[in-house]
C-alpha cells in the first residue's frame, strides 16, 4: 500500500480574513490568498487548510455557517473558491476546507425552520427542550461560564448552543442531520478539495437523555457515539479518490482520549492534539507527553503535530521569540504531520488590540492580526483599512523584509521544511526519545539505517549534548555558531548519526 500523502505533508493553516485583501475592504478574500499562494509554496508547505469561507453572518467570524455551499461574500464567490483550489493544485499544494458539523448560525435556513413552531418538520434538527428551567448544567465553551442553552422566544422551549446563541449545536442523533452534512462534504470534494479540518470533532457525540455533566465524566462531548459519526465522514471521504484527509480539532486535553480517534483505522486519519499544544515549557513535560502519544500510536494512527492556531496565544509570545524556534525544530522533526498556522513562520507575537478595536467574542484577535507582507501602510495586506490593527512589528517582520536574511524565522521555518523534505527519516522515520541533561529533550528519528539527532535546550543557559551527539555532523542550529559540545540557552540542533548497522 503506498503511503498517503498527508503523512509526509505539511500544513499550513490560513485565516482567510487576515491573509491577503485583493479588494481593499481591509478584510482578506480568496482572491487575496490565491494571488500570495507562492508564498506557502517556497515555504516548502505541502497543503493548506483554509479556516471557514462559506456564507456567515460573522458571530464568530465563520465558525457560524449560515450556508455550507456558498462562499461569503466578503470573501469573494464559488468562482473564486474554484479558481483557488485549481492555482494550488497547479502549485502542488492541497487545500483542506474547515468543516463545521457540530452546528450552525442561528440565521442557516434550517434552524429558521426548526425554530418557527414545536411541529416544524426540522424541529430535531436542532436540540430542543421545553424545561421551566435551564435543562442541564451544560456550559458554552467560551469559557465565559454561561448556560449552553437559550430560549427562544418562539415556542418558549430551550435550544442548545456549545458556543454562542448565534451558533445552535445541530441534532446528529437525527439520521437527516448526519445525510445533510454528507450531502455537504460531498458538495466540496466534487469541486476537488483534497479533505477536511473538522471542526469540534468530538462534539458529534452527545449523551442523547441530556444527562448532567458529572466531575469525571463529561455528558456534552465525547460520547461514544462519536465514533460511529465520524466513522461516517470517513466513508464519504472514501467515496471519492486521492486519500481525501479528514483531521479533527479533538479537544480533549488527554492523550488516551484522543487516540481511540486515530488508531481505529476507520474514523479520523489524523488528530489535532491540544494538550501537547498547551504544555508549559518543559523538557520533561514534552517529552513525556511525545513519549506517551508515540506508545498510544504506535500500533496504529499517525500523530498530528501544532503549537499554533487562531484560537490560541502564539509560541512567541506564550514561550518568547527564541523559545518559539526551538518549538519550531520541535514540531517539524516529531513523528507525525506537522500543522503550521500563517504567520508563525515569520516569528509573529500575538498583535496588540486595543479595547476599542476588539471584535472577537473570546479574546483571540491578537493572534489573528493580518499578516505582514511588505513594509508601509496596510503591511501588503490591504490597501484598505484593515479589520484588526496590522502588527506592531509589521516592519521588522514582514516576508519580504525576512526574506534572504539567514537569521530571521522564515529561513529558519524554510531550512526546516526543506530539511524534512530531503529526509526520509525525519518524514517517515521511527522516533526514540534518549537519555539527556536536565532541560534538554532529545531524539533519534530512524529510517533504513539514516539516523538523525534532534536536540533541543529548553533552559535559558547552556546545557550539555547528549552522549549520541559525540562524532555526529552538525546538520542545523538555530544559532548561528554552534559550540562543539554544548547548546546555547534557547538552542535546538539536528545532527546526523552513523548509519545504523544492519
Ligand atoms: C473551534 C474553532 O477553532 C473556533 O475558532 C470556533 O470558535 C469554535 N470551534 C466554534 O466553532
Amino acid at each position: 500500500m503506498s503511503v498517503p500523502w498527508w503523512r509526509s505533508a505539511v500544513v499550513y493553516q490560513i485565516y482567510p480574513r487576515s491573509f491577503a485583501d485583493a479588494d481593499a475592504d481591509g478584510v482578506g478574500d480568496l482572491r487575496g490568498i490565491t494571488e500570495r499562494l507562492e508564498h506557502v509554496r517556497d515555504l516548502g508547505a505541502d497543503a493548506v487548510w483554509l479556516s471557514p469561507i462559506y456564507r456567515s453572518p460573522m458571530a464568530d467570524f465563520g465558525y457560524d455557517v449560515a450556508d455550507h455551499t456558498d462562499v461569503d461574500p466578503i470573501f469573494g464567490s464559488l468562482a473564486d473558491a474554484d479558481a483557488l483550489i485549481a492555482r494550488a493544485h497547479e502549485l502542488g499544494l492541497r487545500v483542506l476546507l474547515d468543516f463545521v458539523p457540530n452546528h450552525t448560525s442561528d440565521l442557516h435556513p434550517w434552524f429558521a425552520e426548526s425554530r418557527a413552531r414545536r411541529a416544524a418538520p426540522k424541529r430535531d434538527w436542532y436540540v430542543w427542550r421545553g424545561d421551566d428551567g435551564v435543562p442541564n448544567n451544560w456550559i458554552s465553551q467560551f469559557g465565559d461560564g454561561r448556560p449552553a442553552w437559550t430560549r427562544d422566544p418562539a415556542t418558549g422551549d430551550w435550544y442548545l448552543h456549545s458556543f454562542l446563541p448565534e451558533q445552535p449545536d445541530l441534532n446528529w442523533d437525527e439520521p437527516a442531520v448526519e445525510a445533510a452534512m454528507h450531502d455537504v462534504l460531498r458538495f466540496w470534494l466534487r469541486r476537488g478539495v483534497d479533505g477536511f479540518r473538522i471542526d469540534v470533532a468530538h462534539r458529534l457525540g452527545k449523551d442523547p437523555e441530556l444527562g448532567d455533566n458529572e466531575p469525571g465524566r463529561r455528558h456534552d462531548e465525547d460520547w461514544p457515539s462519536v465514533h460511529v459519526r465520524l466513522a461516517g465522514i470517513r466513508r464519504v471521504l472514501e467515496e471519492f479518490d486521492g486519500d481525501r484527509l479528514a483531521v479533527g480539532e479533538v479537544y480533549l486535553l488527554d492523550q488516551r482520549a484522543l487516540a481511540p480517534y486515530i488508531t481505529s483505522g476507520d474514523e479520523l486519519h489524523l488528530a489535532h492534539n491540544f494538550f501537547f499544544l498547551r504544555l508549559p515549557w518543559s523538557a520533561e513535560r514534552f517529552r513525556a507527553a511525545v513519549d506517551e502519544f508515540e506508545l498510544l500510536t504506535r500500533a496504529g494512527g499517525w500523530p498530528a503535530w501544532c503549537m499554533n492556531n487562531h484560537d490560541h496565544s502564539r509560541t512567541a509570545t506564550r514561550y518568547g521569540r527564541d523559545r518559539a524556534r526551538v518549538a519550531a525544530v520541535l514540531v517539524l522533526t516529531l513523528r507525525g504531520t506537522p500543522f503550521l498556522f500563517q504567520g508563525e513562520e515569520l516569528g509573529l507575537t500575538d498583535g496588540a488590540v486595543p479595547p476599542e478595536a476588539i471584535v472577537d467574542v473570546d479574546g483571540r484577535d491578537p493572534e489573528r492580526v493580518p499578516i505582514p507582507w511588505e513594509p508601509g501602510a496596510g503591511a501588503g495586506f490591504t490597501t484598505g483599512r484593515a479589520w484588526l490593527p496590522v502588527h506592531p512589528d509589521a516592519e521588522r517582520l514582514a516576508v519580504a523584509v525576512q526574506q534572504g536574511d539567514p537569521a530571521s524565522a522564515l529561513e529558519l521555518y524554510r531550512t526546516l521544511l526543506a530539511l524534512r523534505r530531503a529526509t526520509p527519516a525525519l518524514q517517515h522515520g521511527s522516533y526514540r526519545s534518549v537519555h539527556a541533561a536536565p532541560d534538554v529533550f532529545a531524539y533519534v528519528r530512524e529510517h533504513e539505517g539514516e539516523r538523525l539527532l534532534v536536540a533541543l535546550n529548553f533552559a535559558p543557559f547552556p546545557r550539555p549534548l547528549p552522549a549520541e551527539a559525540d562524532g555526529a555532523r552538525l546538520v542545523l542550529s538555530t544559532h548561528a555558531e554552534p559550540r562543539a559540545g554544548e547548546l546555547a540557552a534557547d538552542e535546538a540542533r539536528v545532527l546526523e548519526l552513523g548509519r545504523a548497522r544492519g
